[in-house]
C-alpha cells in the first residue's frame, strides 16, 4: 500500500503499468511484421543516392538510396547549399520568434513571393512543414465559414485526415477520384451552405492522379471551394514546377494550393498559395501558423534558391520522368506487380508486410540498396510495397544493380512463398 497526498490511498495492484501497456502496444505491431525499424543513414554532400549506413553491428556500409522523396536531388544543388551558407552567415542559426513575434525575415517573404508567383496566386503563406500547413489550415477553415461542409478524398494524406477530422465541422468523404460519388453527397447537402473539396494532385503511394478538373467543374457548380495537396508534384510537374495544376492549366481554378519545400525543393517547410484575403484569415487564426517559431532563415533562403532554379531548369523535370518511365519498363520486364499511372511513382506490390520487410532487409545487407518496406497505415494492408523513387542523380549502373538485384530476390522470394504456402 503507498500514501499519496492526505490520506488518500491506492492498492499498488490497481496502479496503472503503464510499461505493461506500451509493451503491449509495441508487441501488437511486432506480431503484425509492422513494427518499423528507422534505418540509420548518412547522407555524403555531393554523392547523394549515395550514402552511408551504420548497421546494427555498428560496421559502416556503402548504399545506394532509391525511398528517398528528394526526387530531383536538390538536397545536394550547389545552388541550395550555397544560399544556405551565405544565409546562416548572414543571419546565424534560428529566425529566433514566431512569425508575429520577431520571426519574419527578408528570407521568409522573399520565398513567399517566389511560391506565389510559382502558383500565380495574390500570396502565399510558410508554415513549418507540408504536414503543418495541411492540418493548420483544415482545421482553421470553419472558424472562417461557419457551417463549412469539407468533401475530402479518402485516399487524402494523413494531415489532411488530421485537419478535416478535429475541425469542428462537417465532413463528407467520397471514394478515392470518384467524381459521380462526390456529385451524390454534394447533391444531398443544402445548396446554401459553405462547402470545400480536399484532394491531391499525385497521391504519393500508388502515383495516380486526381481527375483535377472534374472536381474543379463540380465545385464550380456546387458553389464550393477547392483545396489541392500538390505535396508530390511542386518542383515536379508543369513548365516552371507549379505541379499538376500548372501542367493541366488549372492553377487559376483553385483556391488554396498547398506544397511542400521538403521532397523535389530539397529542404524544409511547407506552404499554402492562395488569396491574399484567404492568407490574411488563415494567417491570423491558424493556431499552427500562430504559435511556432518560424523557419530558420538559412531554410527559407535555401528553399528560395530551390524554386527559383527549378522555375528555370525543366531539363531536370524531363530528367526525372525519363528515369521513372525507364525503372519501371525494366521492372515490368521482369514481370514485377507495378503499378504504373504515369507519374514519377514507382510501387511494386508485395502484399505482405513480413515479405515487404525480408526483401527490403535483403536488398540493403546484400546489395547495399535501401527502399523502405511500406506498410499500413500508410497503406492498405494487403498491399503493402517497396516504393522506388528513380531520380536524375541515380545512373544507370545503380538501375542496372536494382534491377539485377530485384529479379534475383523475386525469383528467391516467390519460391519461398510457394513454399510457405503448399
Ligand atoms: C500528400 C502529402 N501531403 C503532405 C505531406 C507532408 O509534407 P511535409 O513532409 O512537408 O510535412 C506529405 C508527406 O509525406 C504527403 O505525402
Amino acid at each position: 500500500m503507498c500514501r499519496k497526498g492526505q490520506g488518500t490511498e491506492y492498492e499498488l495492484e490497481d496502479r496503472v503499468d503503464y510499461t505493461a501497456q506500451l509493451d503491449t502496444a509495441i508487441a501488437k505491431l511486432h506480431e503484425e511484421g509492422r513494427y518499423r525499424t528507422f534505418i540509420d543513414i548518412e547522407r555524403t554532400r555531393g554523392q547523394f543516392p549515395h550514402a552511408v549506413w551504420t548497421r546494427p553491428d555498428g560496421e559502416q556500409q556503402p548504399i545506394t538510396v532509391w525511398c528517398g522523396n528528394d526526387y530531383l536531388g536538390m538536397g545536394q544543388n550547389p545552388v541550395v547549399l550555397e544560399a544556405m551558407h551565405e544565409a546562416v552567415d548572414a543571419t546565424g542559426a534560428g529566425s529566433g520568434g514566431t512569425r508575429n513575434i520577431s520571426g519574419t525575415t527578408v528570407y521568409h517573404k522573399r520565398l513567399e513571393a517566389e511560391l506565389a508567383d510559382l502558383h500565380g496566386k495574390e500570396t502565399a503563406l510558410l508554415f513549418t512543414s507540408a504536414y503543418i500547413a495541411n492540418d493548420a489550415t483544415l482545421s482553421t477553415l470553419p472558424k472562417l465559414f461557419p457551417g463549412l461542409i469539407i468533401y475530402s478524398d479518402e485516399l487524402n494524406h494523413a494531415s489532411m485526415i488530421e485537419g478535416v477530422r478535429r475541425n469542428g465541422g462537417s465532413k463528407r468523404i467520397f471514394r478515392h477520384n470518384d467524381v459521380a460519388h462526390l456529385r451524390e453527397l454534394l447533391e444531398a447537402d443544402d445548396p446554401n451552405v459553405p462547402k470545400l473539396i480536399a484532394f491531391e494532385s499525385v497521391y504519393s503511394m500508388d502515383g495516380d492522379f486526381g481527375p483535377i478538373e472534374e472536381l474543379c467543374d463540380l465545385a464550380d457548380e456546387f458553389g464550393a471551394l477547392t483545396y489541392i495537396d500538390e505535396v508530390h508534384a511542386v518542383g515536379m510537374y508543369g513548365a516552371r514546377g507549379g505541379g499538376v495544376t500548372e501542367r493541366d492549366h488549372l492553377a487559376h481554378r483553385i483556391d488554396i494550393i498547398n506544397g511542400t519545400l521538403a521532397k523535389a525543393y530539397g529542404v524544409m517547410g511547407g506552404y499554402i498559395a492562395a488569396s491574399y484575403k484567404m492568407c490574411d484569415a488563415i494567417r491570423s487564426y491558424a493556431p499552427g501558423f500562430i504559435f511556432t517559431t518560424s523557419l530558420p532563415p538559412a531554410v527559407a533562403a535555401g528553399a528560395a534558391a530551390s524554386v527559383a532554379y527549378l522555375k528555370r531548369t525543366p531539363e531536370l523535370r524531363e530528367q526525372h520522368q525519363t528515369q521513372s518511365k525507364i525503372l519501371k519498363t525494366r521492372l515490368k520486364g521482369l514481370g514485377l506487380p507495378l503499378i504504373d499511372h504515369g507519374s514519377h511513382i514507382v510501387p511494386v506490390i508485395v502484399g505482405d508486410p513480413v515479405h515487404t520487410k525480408n526483401i527490403s532487409d535483403m536488398l540493403l545487407a546484400d546489395y547495399g540498396i535501401y527502399v523502405q518496406p511500406i506498410n499500413f497505415p500508410t497503406v492498405p494492408r494487403g498491399t503493402e510495397r517497396l516504393r522506388f523513387t528513380p531520380s536524375p542523380v541515380h545512373g544507370p549502373d545503380e538501375m542496372n544493380k536494382l534491377v539485377h538485384a530485384m529479379d534475383a530476390l523475386w525469383s528467391h522470394c516467390a519460391l519461398n512463398r510457394a513454399e510457405l504456402a503448399g
